[in-house]
């Protein structure tokens, strides 16, 4: 974690203070960020818990009262919409988990180490998963939930995950109104509920013609997390960026195509597991 100064350390060390009584009596006392205990106690780990505490003050310029409001509000949404049940409990169309890919390339150039591939070109026809924008969000959360649990928050190579859009395949002369509420709707939550958390994102295979939904997209977004934005008419380009890729259709190095490194089996957190045990009794009682 770094500072550039002694306002942005205070501001930290203000919100870890304050947390306890935040959670108390803003949050219902949820704790739980990204499979991970904010709070001392069983399952807590400082140092993965100061790493994400940083990320929403280093998300809020180190503003105390921005970065506290929005950590609340990340927790009181998650407790609400449980996005670990989305991502380690929960079933999803098999049209939509047939697209969602992620990987893990150790060797990779840090912070590109996580990578989840969105093969939405795949989907250009298939707009029925579109009809219900709350399960689609749950199975594109899910993805991102599961892509963070390949983190390593102590480790500063390895705490952001990169994103891949393929867009292969789709033509469109305007924007089906409900992909168009999908991803506002996703834009919306990933901005507000996981700040600091993106790399970078590549989309891949847009046509020329259709580079005007990239401006219409665009405008939904936040300034810097546009700058973070690589767009290629050419999929093959992408090795040149992502050098663990598939070198079929992706130009890596990697011999193996893209279905062969997906990640199948992502363990939830302890205190995740935990959570689920509580559900579970809580249930049955
Ligand atoms: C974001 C789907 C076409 C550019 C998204 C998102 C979805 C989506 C669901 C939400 C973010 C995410 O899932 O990571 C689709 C579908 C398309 C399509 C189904 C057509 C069948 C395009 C095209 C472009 C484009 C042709 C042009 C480059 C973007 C941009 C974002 C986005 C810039 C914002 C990404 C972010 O904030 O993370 N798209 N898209 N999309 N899409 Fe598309």
């Amino acid at each position: 974690m770094k500072f550039a100064n002694n306002v942005e350390k205070k501001a930290f060390d203000k919100l870890v203070k304050e947390l306890p009584t935040l959670t108390e009596k803003r949050c219902h006392g949820y704790d739980e960020l990204y499979g991970h205990k904010l709070l001392p106690g069983t399952y807590y780990d400082e140092a993965v818990a100061h790493a994400l505490i940083y990320k929403f003050c280093k998300a809020y310029k180190f503003e105390y009262e921005a970065a506290a409001s929005a950590l609340c509000s990340t927790l009181n949404w998650r407790r609400e919409f449980d996005p670990l049940s989305a991502a380690f409990s929960e079933r999803h169309d098999e049209t939509l988990t047939k697209i969602g890919v992620l990987t893990k390339y150790p060797n990779e150039e840090a912070n590109k180490k996580v990578v989840t591939w969105n093969l939405y070109g795949d989907l250009a026809k298939q707009t029925h998963v579109f009809e219900d924008v709350n399960k689609f969000l749950r199975y594109r959360i899910g993805l991102m939930e599961r892509s963070i649990g390949l983190l390593d928050f102590k480790d500063e190579t390895n705490n952001y995950v990169a994103q891949v859009h393929d867009y292969d395949g789709v033509s469109m002369w305007r924007m089906d109104p409900k992909i168009k509420k999908c991803t506002k709707q996703v834009i919306a939550v990933f901005q507000e509920h996981y700040p600091e958390l993106l790399s970078a994102k590549f989309f891949i295979n847009v046509p020329s013609l259709l580079t005007w939904v990239y401006d219409v997209v665009k405008r939904f977004v936040n300034e810097d997390t546009r700058k973070k934005f690589v767009v290629l008419n050419d999929g093959t380009k992408l090795g040149q960026f992502l050098s663990s890729a598939p070198s079929k259709l992706y130009g890596g190095k990697s011999k193996d195509i893209l279905q062969d490194q997906n990640v199948m089996d992502v363990r939830p957190t302890e205190y995740t597991l935990h959570l689920f045990q509580q559900k579970i009794s809580a249930d049955v009682e």
